[in-house]
């Protein structure tokens, strides 16, 4: 090769190396960058022009402009209005609102329009409404109310979706789209989804025969003989259901219902990947909302996002939201957005609690402190008509830029200090709590015991752990543990051989395990494993369970050994454990339960298996337990905050951040690392912070 040949040759490469890292660049902002491409922080309202007369629309926009807003989610339940009939569209009252937007350099994310059909829709198509267990249609005017297996309300929402992407793939300040609107809707009872819940099942199980062994059909010789006999379950949720209620189909129909919800989405998302590849995909999530395996519905989209609406009645320290918030975090292991945000009074009927002077922004720093990027208030300015004429909004009835509007205002402007310090942290936990849509959907149809609910039973552990100053990732059950050097599994009644395996690979490693009350009595057909609790888990905990007991309307007195000092009560649940390696914790003093143990703890290969056989009353109990464990994992926390305060901490890109929320209306003091940075008031603080009511506090560590 002469000289001039090299040159190129090398100058080519170059290029290709170039324009590879570009595409890599490209491709990681799409997956993990929840901020805007030039580092701030997006900020805004859900606004809803279309409920407001043109001539208010600019000063609409320049109040967001002064409030330093910088995003809006738009349309998403204007179907009818994009399209009054069929394919027939109308964009433009949207491109006037978005090209006013534009001027005021505010970016747009747009809802494909399909929560609500138009009424055109149910009249032309009276199929695509789902079909209630009574056989009667939904009727129109309730908002979700469509079958997910409608071939022609699948087809129509792909057409609407394809007519905006096209029409909006190139409006300057549109960034990207919100899937529908909070995915769920009602179990639909028609032929359709029948035949359709047939095709899945014969999808999964093959052969008939497949299906009867999974779905344990010899009992009440209900075996199935025929793929078309199959019936969706009689399902109540109440653990009353009929014949055709057996639990496996009823985990199956679950499953099935929230496979359809998916893949309804999935065909917008196609769509919007083909012909807008340059904009982001969402949608909006509803925290701890139960019906869908929320791991599925997040698989196809950029990042999640949520609505969070945790004022209600007198104030209480908001565990859930920051729980919520986790679980909306673990959903792709990333930072996530904040779709609708609580911005006032709330309530359809009647309303709940006006948040109290800087109450909304304190909910938004917990969510910021739990990984939320992007704050958009639901919704910019009360509507004065309609169901949700008392979902109060930041702006009122009137308009007027008031006191809400105002602590929404400040939160932007702090956001403009700390995007620098923000982007490119996360959550980096060392405990973890198992989150299982399908234990969830398990239990819900068969608790097992009175009052076994699967959220409260994770949120005992949580709220000792929020308590005790100490994050938490929310994971999948499949997921990799290593990262941890606690993990919680509480409630887990399916638990399949692999995951019991996990769990005891990672004990056996070094880890330490906490399991409870009914973990590990089913397999993945929702069938009771034959072998005698806690089956495979056996060799990690150290113990056998022989008997059970379910306390409906008794307590016993639960005694602690010197770790878990005190003496507590024992409610709804207890195991009857006998420990063999274990050591016993926690005794009870009730007659016939003196030889059993309540909480049970074995050293196994490098590490230790935790168990807790019955649901206590006293937070006491938990908070002494927490502390337990995360003396033996070795976790120590970075300050214990007084009762109400939160503290949470993001790092990365070279920074550490502590965040200090205080959930009460009282003032706190909190004892802090000396010496540090606030970096709200840029103040040097020495080893104790005071909060004011509602305060917050950011301390560069
Ligand atoms: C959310 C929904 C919004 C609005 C809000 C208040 O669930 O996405 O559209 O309805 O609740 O009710
Ligand atoms: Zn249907």
């Amino acid at each position: 090769m002469n000289n001039k040949r090299i040159c190129v040759y090398l100058m080519l490469m170059v290029l290709i190396l170039i324009d590879t890292r570009l595409i890599n660049a490209q491709l990681r902002s799409r997956t993990v960058d929840t901020f805007s491409p030039d580092g701030k922080v997006y900020i805004g309202v859900d606004y809803y022009p279309e409920h407001w007369p043109k001539e208010r629309w600019e000063y609409d926009i320049q109040l967001m402009k002064k409030a330093e807003f910088n995003v809006v989610r738009l349309a998403e339940f204007t179907w009818v209005l994009l399209e009054p009939s069929e394919g027939h569209y109308e964009f433009g009252w949207l491109d006037e609102v978005l090209a006013l937007l534009n001027k005021y350099d505010i970016k747009a994310i747009l809802g494909t329009p399909t929560a609500v059909m138009p009424a055109w829709v149910a009249r032309k198509y009276p199929e695509t409404l789902a079909l209630q267990q009574d056989g009667t249609r939904i009727h129109w005017g309730v908002r979700k109310n469509n079958c997910f297996s409608s071939g022609t309300y699948r087809l129509l929402s792909e057409r609407i979706t394809r007519a905006m992407a096209e029409h909006f793939k190139a409006t300057p300040n549109v960034i990207g789209w919100q899937t529908d609107n909070e995915f769920s809707g009602p179990y639909c009872h028609c032929n359709t989804c029948r035949a359709s819940f047939q095709d899945w099942l014969r999808e999964k199980y093959g052969t008939l025969e497949n299906l009867n062994r999974s779905w344990g059909t010899h009992f009440w010789g209900h075996k199935i003989q025929a793929w078309a006999e199959i019936m969706i379950p009689d399902y109540t949720g109440d653990g009353t259901w009929g014949i055709s209620g057996n639990p496996s189909a009823c985990l199956d129909w679950k499953r099935f219902h929230s496979w359809l919800n998916v893949r309804f989405q999935a065909d917008q998302v196609k769509i919007l990947r083909e012909v807008c590849p340059h904009h982001f995909i969402t949608h909006n999530f509803m925290g701890l909302h139960e019906r869908l395996n929320y791991y599925d519905l997040a698989e196809d989209l950029d990042f999640v996002s949520w609505d969070n609406y945790p004022v209600w009645g007198k104030p209480a320290i908001p565990y859930i939201a920051s729980m919520a918030g986790d679980v909306m975090r673990g959903l792709k292991s990333k930072n996530f957005w904040i779709m609708e945000q609580t911005a006032g009074p709330s309530g359809w009927g009647t309303f709940w609690r006006n948040p109290r002077p800087g109450e909304i922004r304190k909910i938004c720093y917990q969510q910021i402190a739990h990984g939320a990027d992007a704050q958009i208030w639901f919704r910019w300015r009360t509507c004065t008509a309609g169901r949700e004429q008392y979902w109060h909004g930041l702006l009122g009835h009137d308009g007027k830029p008031l006191r809400r509007y105002k602590e929404a205002a400040q939160v932007a402007n702090e956001y403009r200090i700390l995007e620098k310090y923000l982007q490119g942290t996360t959550l980096k936990p060392e405990v973890a709590i198992i989150y299982d849509y399908e234990s969830m959907w398990s239990l819900e149809s068969q608790p097992g015991f009175h009052g076994n609910d699967y959220q409260k039973a994770i949120s005992r552990y949580y709220d000792a752990l929020f308590r005790n100053g100490i994050n938490v990732d929310m994971i999948r059950p499949d997921a990799n543990l290593t990262p941890y050097k606690l993990v919680i599994a509480s409630d887990l009644v399916l638990l399949p051989d692999d995951m019991a395996r996990s769990f005891d690979s990672f004990v056996k490693q070094g880890g330490v395990l906490l399991t409870d009350c009914r973990s590990g009595v089913k397999d993945g057909n929702n069938l009771c494993h034959e072998r005698t609790l806690p089956g495979l888990l056996a060799p990690a905990l150290g113990i056998e369970i022989e008997e059970y007991d379910s306390m409906y309307d008794f307590e016993y007195k639960v005694i602690g050994t010197d770790q878990m000092s005190g003496t507590f009560t024992a409610t709804n649940y207890c195991d009857w454990i006998t420990t063999k390696k274990a050591e016993s914790l926690a005794s009870f003093d009730e007659w016939h339960m003196k030889s059993f143990a309540a909480v049970t703890r074995n050293q196994y290969g490098k590490g230790k298996g935790w168990y807790v056989g019955t649901v206590i009353k006293e937070d006491a109990f938990y908070d002494q337990l927490i502390s337990q464990l995360l003396a033996d994992a070795g976790i120590s926390p970075l300050a214990i905050p007084p009762e109400g305060v939160e503290i949470s901490i993001r790092e990365g890109n070279g920074n550490k951040l502590l965040f200090v929320v205080n959930h009460t209306e009282d003032k706190k003091t909190v004892t802090v690392p000396r010496g540090k940075i606030e970096l709200l008031s840029q103040k040097k603080i020495s080893d104790t912070i005071e909060l004011d009511n509602y305060g917050v506090a950011i301390i560069i560590l």
